[in-house]
């Protein structure tokens, strides 16, 4: 068998552990030759490839980024004749499965080429923790301890000079970011894009711990909106041709914020530190397990599916299931009781019941 490998959309860490896992148990299992395509589909458009070996993918588990390179930028269902020439490229390149490793974007063109015949395997990346049917996208352990530790660091520096001090981190329209790092590095308020923020209610937990504590602290998610208002996009470059980006939001809520408070507000954006840099041990470990059952699967003839954890187990959904879907945080995470049981303010109406909750 000859296997394509591509990486899609953003980065983030453990694509290469990925890479190095499917390529050397897949020349265990089946493959006489497994090459990567360059820049996710943008090299299948164009036929770029490089040869992945046993030996090539040796040391890739803690490396950072991908070798073989990714863009969100092109998709072979934008028109029927990119996706007939993206089908003709596999048979031109010989190919007799590929492995997509890649976000909601990526899977969601994997299932687009499956149902026109493509033998195809996904693997669910994204520091956003946001595919469907998938409890753990490896690239979110890592993004949450880098979110974790840049809380950690403002936390501090605001304490020094009694600031209030905003983090806005990454996750499109899902919180997992936020909620996760906003519980693990002692957030006193969490914006999440799917609870809407009422900003006298965030002003009346700031004014209150100004009286007692001096400064708080807020992580929000880059998708988080206040009540009756609308998402932040970030204002495109000159000549910027890419997807509307979100961002700036912690900026807009730091302005809202600033005159009702007596203390100085601040806002950091964290942006693409998220995403860079070694995985953790569990996103390495997570990462390595993605790669085998994807080949194991590919080994097996069983195509039209992707990787997932599930409660904890290995396992594996239709391609369908998550294809055009985000798993976002609902009202009955439990994630959301802990953090509210720990004095944390969502930036809701729900806290004002819980009078300890700003200590
Ligand atoms: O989906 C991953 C992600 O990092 C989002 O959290 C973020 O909004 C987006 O990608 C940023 O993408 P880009 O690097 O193209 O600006």
């Amino acid at each position: 068998m000859k296997v394509g490998l591509l990486t899609g959309g953003g980065d983030c860490p453990g694509l290469n552990a990925v890479i190095r896992a499917v390529t050397r148990s897949l020349l265990r299992h089946c493959a006489t030759e497994v090459i990567g395509i360059q820049d996710g589909f943008a090299g299948l458009m164009e036929c770029r490839t490089q040869p992945l070996t046993w030996e090539n993918v040796g040391e890739l588990v803690g490396v950072g980024g991908t070798i073989l390179g990714t863009t969100n930028r092109l998709n072979p269902l934008s028109s029927e004749s990119a996706t007939a020439q993206a089908m003709a490229n596999v048979q031109a390149l010989g190919l007799d499965a590929l492995v997509a490793i890649g976000g909601d974007g990526t899977l969601t063109i994997a299932h687009g080429l499956a149902q026109r015949g493509l033998k195809v395997v996904g693997v669910p990346k994204t520091i956003d923790n946001d595919i469907e049917g998938c409890e753990r996208s490896f690239g979110f352990d890592t993004a949450v301890a880098t979110v974790t530790d840049a809380l950690e660091r403002v936390h501090t520096t605001g304490h020094s000079h009694g600031r209030v001090m905003i983090v806005e981190t990454m996750g499109r329209h899902a919180g997992w970011i936020a909620l996760e790092a906003g519980i693990a590095g002692a957030a006193n308020i969490i914006l999440l894009p799917e609870i809407d923020y009422d900003i006298a209610r965030v002003a009346a937990v700031c004014r209150q711990r100004e009286s007692k504590e001096r400064f708080t602290l807020i992580c929000m998610g880059e998708g988080a909106k206040p009540v009756g208002g609308d998402i932040t996009w970030d204002v495109p470059a000159p000549g910027d041709t890419g997807q509307r980006r979100l961002g700036g939001v912690a900026m807009q809520l730091r302005d809202q914020l600033q005159p009702l408070l007596g203390s100085e507000v601040r806002a950091t954006v964290l942006g693409h530190v998220q995403r860079g840099g070694s995985p953790t041990p569990f996103d390495r470990v997570l990462s390595s397990q993605y790669g085998v059952h994807a080949a194991e699967l590919v080994a097996a003839g069983q195509f039209g599916r992707v990787v997932t954890l599930t409660r904890g187990a290995l396992g594996n959904i239709a391609l369908s299931r998550v294809a055009a879907q985000n798993r976002r945080v609902q009202a009955d995470e439990p994630l959301l009781h802990t953090a509210r049981q720990l004095g944390v303010s969502l930036g809701d109406a729900e806290d004002a019941c819980l009078p300890c909750q700003t200590t």
